[in-house]
């Protein structure tokens, strides 16, 4: 791959948000996936929660069958997801943090709390063949445990960097965004792969594409809701463009 070259993963949680909103089985997630495919996604990411709230179990199964590009799965670090993701064998395997209580996955892991717990657990997924990739912020700490305990990747959450943006509190989105900046470095100087992602948008996503670093951007909510003015595939083209534009700069 070209150093300049930036991969899209398209988060299709949201689809099924919608889908579950009536209890049936439209709109198919796994339809969005392959139109995203047809859009030049580079991968797909499906987060299954612990409460099925939007991704269930027969998506996971049904994706990693219909996929022509890797699927990302996003999974609490439990028992149960672990299990999951050893009977599927997904490309990549990204672990978060998960509260039952919140709306989205809020913070990033706490890599050096968990540390021997996370190590342990981690390492079947590896033999498995998946690439781990552990979610945290931009934290130096996060990043060193994570490069310990034997994430091939991290990604790093940019949700407070988009939330400070959209506010409008200047000073806290320029920090989060030097922040970012100065760990996508560190962890590339680790020796991992840096991915980032949440709550981008195409106001968000040119300065974290910019990054020479980072390799993969996680999309979905905005993607999702932006399929609604313009459909799904424009939505994408747009966000390739930004993101390709960004780079060449
Ligand atoms: N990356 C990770 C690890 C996530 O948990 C999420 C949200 O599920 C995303 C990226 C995508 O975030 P958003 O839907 O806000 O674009």
């Amino acid at each position: 791959m070209p150093a300049t070259e930036l991969r899209l993963g398209v988060n299709i949680d949201h689809v099924a948000t919608v889908r579950n909103a009536r209890g049936g089985s439209y709109p198919d997630p796994v339809r969005a996936a392959k139109l995203a495919e047809e859009a030049g996604a580079d991968g797909i990411t499906a987060h299954l929660r612990e409460d099925r709230r939007h991704i269930v179990d027969a998506d996971i199964e049904t994706l990693v069958a219909a996929l022509s590009v890797p699927l990302n799965f996003e999974m609490a670090a439990t028992e149960e997801m672990q299990s999951i993701a050893l009977r599927h064998r997904p490309h990549a395997v990204c672990i978060v943090p998960e509260k039952r209580e919140e709306r989205t996955t809020e913070g990033g892991l706490d890599v050096a709390r968990e540390e021997d717990r996370l190590a342990r657990f981690i390492a079947p997924l590896r033999e498995a063949g998946c690439r781990v990739s552990l979610f945290v912020g931009a934290e130096r700490t996060q990043i060193d445990a994570a490069a310990r305990v034997g994430a091939q990747v991290i990604e790093l959450h940019t949700g407070a960097y988009c939330d400070a943006h959209a506010e409008g509190r200047i000073e806290a989105r320029d920090s989060e965004f030097t922040a970012l900046r100065e760990m996508a470095a560190h962890a590339h100087s680790l020796g991992l792969e840096v991915h980032a992602g949440h709550g981008l948008t195409y106001d968000t996503v040119t300065p974290i594409a910019a990054f020479p670093e980072v390799k993969e951007l996680n999309i979905g909510h905005f993607l999702i809701g932006e399929a609604i003015f313009r459909g799904l595939k424009p939505a994408i083209a747009e966000m390739r463009r930004l993101m390709a534009a960004a780079r060449a700069s």
